[in-house]
C-alpha cells in the first residue's frame, strides 16, 4: 500500500481509558501496529453554534488522531437519534424499538458531510480510506461528490438484516445505495453479505448484482471479513500481573464455587435478561448446583442517555434482584451483576477464573468477547464457551456449545452440560476454537480487507 491508511469511525478510542466496544478495541490494535491516521469523535459534547467543529490533532507513536467534538444538536440527532435509536435497533432486528424522525435523519446526513469536509482537508491522492460502521454509511458518497477517487472501503461491524427488515427503515434505498460509492463493502459474516446482495437485487434489480459485486455507479465488491482479536497480544495480557492477580483473587474467593461469566456492553442486543432467566432455570432444574454455581455478569455502561438502554438497565437490575431474592442464601448469591467497565487485563483474569462463558446475544455483528475467552484459557484445563447461534462469531465457532438464546430451557441444559463436560472434550473443543481464532485474527482481518481494497480491479472507478 503506497499511501497512508486513514481510518474513520464515529468512536475514537480514548488513549487513556479502557475501551468497551469491539470497534475501538480492534482499531486501536490495528493502528498501533500499522500506523496511520484515525478520524473520529472525541466523545465530548461542546457548546458550539453552526460553525465547523475544531479538529484536535494528537500524535501517539505512529498514529495521528484527529478528533472532533459534537454539539448538542449533533449528539441528539446524529448519535443518540438516527445512529443509535433508528439504525442500531433495525440492524439488530429490533424494529419494535426503532424510532424514526426526519429531523434526526437530516442531522445524520449533515454530520456525515461534516466528517467528509474534515477528511477533504487531510486526504492525499494515494491515501486509502477505511470507513467503519453504521454511523458513517453516507461518508463515501460525500467523498465521491467532492471528486475524490481514492480507494475507499466500508466495514459494517453490526449485522445486516434481511430485506424485509431493512425495508422498514424509511428512505432505506437512499441510505443503502450510498454504499455503492465504496470500492469494497465488508460485512462480518456470510449471512450479512447474502442479506445485502439479496436486498440489492430486490430493491435495484437483478442486473445490479454480478456474483459478489454490485454494478451501480461503478463497481463495488462485497465480502465477508469476520473481525478477529490479536490472539498473541491477548494471551500476553492474560499473563500480566493485573490479570493473574484478578484470576487468583477470583479463584480464592470462589474456591468452593464454579464460576460462569458474561461480559457485555449493557445493550438490549446482548440478551442479558434472557441469560439471567436461563441461569435461574438451570438452578431450578439442577438444584444440586445451587450454592455451587455463580454467574458474574459484567455489564459495561453504554448509551445510557437513550431510553431503551435505561429501560434494559432497570429491567436487568430488577431481574437480578428477583433471582437472588428467590434463590440466594446467606452465604451464596446466584448472580453478581456489575455495572462497570473492566480493563482488558481484568477481563482476561476473569475469563481464566471462569469454568464457563455465556455469550448469548439475541443478535451480534461478531462478538469479540467469545474470542477473548477462548484465547485466555489454559489449554490443559480450558473453560467452555456457550454461544448464541445469532452472534456473527457462531459461523466460525461450531465447536462451542451453540444455543438459541430465546430457548431458556435449552440454554439451562447447555450451562449444565458445560459445567460437567469431561476434560478431554473441553480440551478438544478448545483446541479447535483456538486454531480458528488464530487463523482469522485481527491482523488477518485487516490484511485481507486492505489487500482486497487495494487490488488493481478497482483502478477504473470514475465519478458518476
Ligand atoms: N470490554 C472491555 N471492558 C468491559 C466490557 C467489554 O474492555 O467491561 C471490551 C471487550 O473486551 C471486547 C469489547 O469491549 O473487546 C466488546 O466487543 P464485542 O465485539 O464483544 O461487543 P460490542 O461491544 O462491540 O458490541
Ligand atoms: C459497537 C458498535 C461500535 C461502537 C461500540 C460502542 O461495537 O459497532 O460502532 O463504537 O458498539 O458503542 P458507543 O455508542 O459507545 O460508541
Amino acid at each position: 500500500m503506497a499511501g497512508r491508511l486513514i481510518v474513520v469511525s464515529n468512536r475514537l478510542a480514548d488513549f487513556h481509558k479502557p475501551a468497551a466496544g469491539g470497534l475501538a478495541v480492534a482499531l486501536s490494535g490495528i493502528l498501533r501496529q500499522r500506523g496511520g491516521v484515525w478520524l473520529g469523535w472525541s466523545g465530548k459534547i461542546v457548546n458550539r453554534g453552526k460553525e465547523d467543529a475544531q479538529i484536535i490533532r494528537t500524535a501517539v507513536g505512529n498514529v495521528e488522531y484527529l478528533s472532533i467534538d459534537l454539539n448538542e444538536e449533533e449528539f441528539n440527532g446524529y448519535y443518540k437519534g438516527y445512529a443509535n435509536a433508528t439504525l442500531w435497533p433495525i440492524l439488530h432486528h429490533r424494529v419494535d424499538l426503532a424510532k424514526f424522525d426526519k429531523a434526526s435523519e437530516k442531522i445524520y446526513r449533515l454530520m456525515n458531510a461534516r466528517f467528509a469536509k474534515v477528511l477533504l482537508t487531510e486526504i492525499q491522492d494515494d491515501d486509502v480510506v477505511w470507513v467503519h460502521d453504521y454511523h458513517l454509511i453516507p461518508l463515501g458518497e460525500e467523498l465521491r461528490a467532492a471528486g475524490k477517487l481514492n480507494k475507499v472501503g466500508f466495514f459494517l461491524h453490526t449485522p445486516l438484516p434481511p430485506s424485509a427488515i431493512l425495508a422498514t427503515l424509511p428512505n432505506n434505498s437512499s441510505l443503502l445505495s450510498s454504499l455503492f460509492s465504496y470500492d469494497l463493502i465488508g460485512f462480518q459474516s456470510q449471512e450479512d453479505k447474502r442479506n445485502f446482495l439479496n436486498y440489492v437485487e430486490w430493491q435495484f434489480g437483478k442486473d445490479s448484482v454480478e456474483g459478489s459485486k454490485v454494478i451501480r455507479r461503478g463497481k463495488s465488491v462485497v465480502g465477508a471479513f469476520p473481525i478477529g482479536i490479536d490472539v498473541c497480544e491477548f494471551q500476553s495480557i492474560a499473563q500480566s500481573k493485573t490479570a493473574q492477580a484478578m484470576r487468583d483473587g477470583m479463584r480464592e474467593e470462589y474456591s468452593k464455587r464454579q464460576l460462569v461469566v458474561g461480559v457485555d456492553r449493557l445493550d438490549y442486543s446482548k440478551g442479558i435478561p434472557h441469560r439471567v432467566h436461563s441461569f435461574g432455570e438451570f438452578l431450578h432444574r439442577f438444584p444440586q448446583m445451587q450454592r455451587s454455581a455463580t454467574l458474574i455478569q459484567i455489564a459495561s455502561p453504554s448509551r445510557g442517555e437513550i431510553e431503551t438502554y435505561a429501560d434494559i438497565q432497570r429491567e436487568l437490575e430488577a431481574l437480578c434482584g428477583s433471582v437472588n431474592g428467590d434463590l440466594g442464601e446467606l452465604d451464596w448469591m446466584p448472580v453478581r451483576y456489575i455495572h462497570k467497565t473492566l480493563c482488558q487485563e481484568e477481563l482476561a483474569g476473569l475469563y481464566q477464573a471462569a469454568k464457563v462463558a455465556l455469550v448469548t446475544p439475541l443478535r451480534d455483528g461478531m462478538n469479540l468477547v467469545a474470542k477473548e475467552f477462548v484465547a485466555a484459557q489454559n489449554p490443559y484445563k480450558p473453560g467452555v464457551l456457550v454461544l448464541s447461534r445469532f452472534a456473527g462469531v457462531a459461523e466460525q465457532m461450531p465447536e462451542a456449545l451453540i444455543v438459541n438464546p430465546y430457548d431458556t430451557e435449552s440454554v439451562a441444559y447447555a450451562i449444565h452440560r458445560a459445567l460437567v463436560m469431561p476434560l478431554a472434550e473441553r480440551q478438544e473443543r478448545h483446541r479447535a476454537l483456538l486454531g480458528k481464532i488464530k487463523d482469522n485474527d485481527l491482523h488477518w482481518w485487516c490484511r485481507s480487507f486492505l489487500q482486497r481494497l487495494t487490488q488493481p480491479e478497482f483502478e477504473s472507478r470514475s465519478i458518476k
